[in-house]
């Protein structure tokens, strides 16, 4: 996943670029580069590191940038590493083409062996170069043509922004796969991978579909396929709010994103049911609510989060609605000769509903016959299009590499899905309307947890040097284990591991001494007992409890050498504050150990590659 932005209008561009940049370093900050139409022709700097390094070597010989027209690109490396030599943008050697472009050419070495034999030369290990040396190849003058003509020669997936030396004034945008928007200004064009880098400058935008190519110039602009026939984007206005994607007073966006969770979940499920009727309502399922109420198995899907997210859904599926429910992987799902029979129903959850795995395992499901559904939270997001019909997480962008509020959502979102097919099913009204009292509190009981983030970072300094951290739990709170142990790992680059308590003494425990510490996930519920008795099997070996426990539960304190209290709810929605408690111990280990907790080494907020 890497990020685009473009510019065409009158505004001095550099600096606009490297705000839009900015923007959107969460999709991939190993290196950076801008292009710049100057009078004495396009100027190219790249970078590797983040956007400041980029910002701090362009500011040095700014007058070279001087122009009004730019494309430039924030990377996260998939082919050749992080160097400036494959930093984008790319340009190709005859026409002076320049490009960015944010996916994977399949068949670039095909491509690359047919151009080195035509004489071309190559400077960079990339997939990108190759498209631009391409585009080169055909170019006889017409920008918009010779993409045209390139991309048919292509396999694979692209969003690219192009402009050539010889036609000022011209920009050419294209998309396959990865996502690109346009945003249309009053004289002026704004590309972008996503809304973040465009809303600052006009909220009137469209997406281009798969196959589309746009031509942006002084003139107007216009889409076509790739035959040059006429497409007609759907113009929309768009949301997103400046300061949802700012970071305000917070020092960074996963800490804003976690406390940002109570408001979060109340969009999520707002409209969404009726507690005193005991009615869900979401419209998203309208017309195959009653396929999904019907099926003989959901498999549910996902990566990372997500697949944590699946997890409890599951659990709560089988609970409420006693559907036979199973989570796979994406990755695995895809290759493995899948079981789907009639009356299957696939239920692809991802934050960005790009994620490269979850698409390919619902093309999958989809072309064996299943019903698939998308829990997603980009709105026009591939997934959200490809699935037959699905509900939107409504909780905001989510900029934080860790995936925090969303999490939230996805649980939310599987809870209605979840009584909604149960109250049709087994759910009694009492038992409904129980739950959905209780959903509904739960914003304000996460406020108790976030609360609580400086007594979780003392309580995380006692631990923060030591290299291997256990995450425990039972049933509901299994899930949310793994998802601790993977906050975790991610942003403190501490080895963490999750794990069903009772699992632990099959192998595991006999990693336990000397302090080490061992999160139980243990809030009240039908395991409890079981739970402690795990913890007095870690402490009479000389591990460290840290306990997420139940306000007011007693019972804990003797077997705990820390306890972060969560307020009492059903077992089944317990996950939605233990996880809380969970991200905020994360978030502090990043922090004390001094860490980019938003960008951290290796990672991008998606991955839209396998
Ligand atoms: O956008 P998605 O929800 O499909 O992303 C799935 C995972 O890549 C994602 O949850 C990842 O594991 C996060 N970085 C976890 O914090």
């Amino acid at each position: 996943m890497c990020g685009i932005v473009g510019y065409l209008g009158p505004r001095p561009v550099l600096p606009l670029l490297l705000e839009g940049l900015k923007r959107l370093e969460y999709r991939g900050y190993d290196s950076a580069g801008v292009a710049v139409r100057s009078p004495a022709g396009i100027q190219v700097c790249r970078e590797v590191g983040k956007v400041a390094s980029l910002e701090a070597k362009v500011g040095l010989e700014r007058s070279r940038f001087a122009g009004t027209e730019g494309i430039a690109h924030t990377r996260w490396a998939t082919h050749g590493v992080p160097a400036e030599r494959n930093a984008h943008p790319h340009r190709d050697d005859k026409a002076g083409i320049h490009l960015v472009h944010n996916g994977i050419i399949e068949n670039y070495t095909t491509l690359r062996k047919a151009l080195e034999s035509k004489g071309h030369s190559f400077q960079s290990e990339t997939d990108t170069e190759v498209l631009a040396m391409l585009v080169g190849e055909l170019y006889e003058g017409d920008l918009e043509s010779a993409v045209q003509a390139a991309l048919k020669q292509v396999t694979g997936a692209y969003a690219i922004a192009v402009m050539a030396e010889s036609e000022p004034g011209v920009m050419v945008a294209a998309r396959k796969g990865s996502p690109l928007m346009v945003g249309l200004g009053q004289g002026e064009y704004v590309v972008a991978s996503d809304p973040s880098a465009i809303v600052a400058h006009t909220t009137q935008a469209f997406a281009l579909e798969d196959f589309t190519v746009c031509r942006l110039s002084q003139d107007g602009w216009r889409t076509s396929n790739l035959h040059n026939a006429p497409v007609s984007p759907k113009v929309m206005e768009l949301e997103m709010k400046l300061e949802e994607i700012e970071l305000g007073d917070f020092p960074h966006f996963m800490l804003k994103e976690i406390f940002e969770q109570p408001e979060a979940l109340r969009n999520t499920l707002r409209g969404r049911f009726n507690a005193e009727q005991g009615e869900v309502i979401l419209g998203g399922l309208q017309q195959v609510g009653r396929d999904l109420v019907k099926a003989r198995r959901i498999v549910l899907t996902g990566q990372g989060t997500a697949w944590h997210a699946a997890l409890v859904t599951e659990y709560m599926i089988e609970e409420f609605a006693r559907i036979p429910c199973e989570v796979q992987y994406a990755s695995e799902f895809r290759y493995r000769n899948p079981i789907v029979e009639e009356g299957t129903v696939l239920v692809a959850i991802s934050q960005s509903g790009e994620t490269a795995d979850t698409l390919a395992a619902l093309e999958e499901g989809r072309e064996r016959g299943a019903m698939t559904l998308g829990v997603v939270n980009v709105v026009g997001s591939s997934i959200s299009r490809m699935t037959d019909a699905g509900v939107y997480l409504r909780v905001g962008p989510e900029i934080g590499v860790a995936s925090t509020k969303a999490f939230v959502g996805q649980v939310a979102v599987g809870a209605l899905m979840a009584i909604y097919a149960g109250r049709r099913r087994h759910l009694s009204i009492e038992a409904t309307k129980h739950l959905l009292v209780e959903l509904e509190a739960i914003s304000d009981k996460i406020r108790a947890v976030t609360a609580q983030s400086d007594l979780i970072r003392d309580l995380v300094a006692k631990v923060v040097d030591r290299e291997n951290w256990l995450f425990l739990g039972r049933g509901y709170n299994y899930p949310v284990a793994l998802e601790g142990a993977l906050k975790v790992k991610e942003i403190s680059y501490i080895h963490a591991e999750g794990m069903p308590a009772a699992e632990m003494k099959h192998g595991p425990i006999a990693l336990i001494h000397d302090g080490m510490p061992c999160v139980f996930v243990a809030p009240k519920g039908s395991q409890h007992d079981k739970v402690i008795g795990n913890m007095q099997e870690v402490r009479a070996r000389g591990g460290r409890v840290i306990a997420i426990a139940t306000e007011g539960d007693e019972a804990i304190v003797p077997h705990a050498h820390d306890i972060i209290r969560v307020p009492e709810c059903p077992e089944a929605l317990s996950p939605l504050l233990t996880t809380v408690a969970l991200q905020l111990m994360a978030y502090h280990a990043a922090v004390l150990r001094g860490h980019d907790v938003d960008k951290p080494r290796n990672l991008a907020k998606s991955v839209t590659v396998e």
